[in-house]
């Protein structure tokens, strides 16, 4: 049966990537390069550092460390300054009714998300309530794709992996979720997320009842 179900974040629960997309954006504008929306997709469930350093590789850049820490740090200031401003609107259709099925259901919830800046847009929307467990990028030590959040939120939950799962909108994420043995569900295009078990558009197309059956089909 079903224990638990793992949540990512950003572009999952809330409508988060656009914010990202900017604040790498107006970094990358006073580095002197274009970014992308197309680029910003292989930034999508990435670490901060991770992230830089793809943006400099698509700028041809490179820096030390010191001077890395310190674009990293901007790049989050105007980010944060973004996300300070976030309410309950910013929630993504669908998902706060979920959240609150799976919790009428007996369902354990967890958050996996690779942000360090998680716990302040889940209080700022008013979704830290609906988490039996959180585990964000200040408690994990390796990034997407590597399962290991996905694995700490299922101990958390005192769950085992195939009891579990995840929902994702990045790659790095979907794999994670199966290195970490967990059944998948894709939230967003088919084209990018086609190693999922299951996609789906949104979480307005997800509810207990389907998830049963998908569960029990995979
Ligand atoms: C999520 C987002 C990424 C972001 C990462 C770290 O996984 O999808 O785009 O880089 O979190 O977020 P942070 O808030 O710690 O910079
Ligand atoms: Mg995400």
């Amino acid at each position: 049966t079903i224990k638990a179900c793992l949540f990512d974040l950003d572009g999952v629960l809330v409508d988060t990537a656009k914010y990202h997309y900017i604040a790498w954006k107006e970094l990358a504008d006073s580095l002197g390069f274009t970014f992308t929306e197309k680029d910003n997709e292989r930034l999508k469930g990435v670490s901060r550092m991770a992230s830089l350093d793809i943006l400099l590789e698509i700028g041809g850049l490179s820096f030390d460390d010191a001077k890395k820490a310190e674009l990293a740090q901007s790049k989050n200031d105007r980010y944060v300054e973004y996300i300070t401003k976030m309410d309950s609107s910013e929630i993504l259709p669908g998902a706060l009714d979920f959240l609150k099925e799976c919790r009428s259901a007996g369902i354990k919830v967890a958050l996996g998300s690779a942000s360090k800046n998680a716990m302040m847009i889940l209080d700022n929307t008013g979704l830290t309530p609906y988490f039996d467990a959180i585990i964000d990028g200040n408690k994990t030590s390796a990034a997407k794709p590597d399962p290991e959040v996905f694995l700490l939120g299922a101990q958390a939950l005192e769950a085992r992996p195939e009891e579990c799962i995840v929902f994702e909108d990045a790659e790095a994420g979907i794999e994670a979720a199966q290195r970490a043995g967990m059944r998948s569900v894709g939230i967003g295009s088919p084209e990018t997320l086609g190693a999922a078990d299951l996609v789906i558009a949104s979480l307005e197309e997800m509810n207990t009842q389907r998830l049963g059956e998908f569960f029990a089909s995979k």
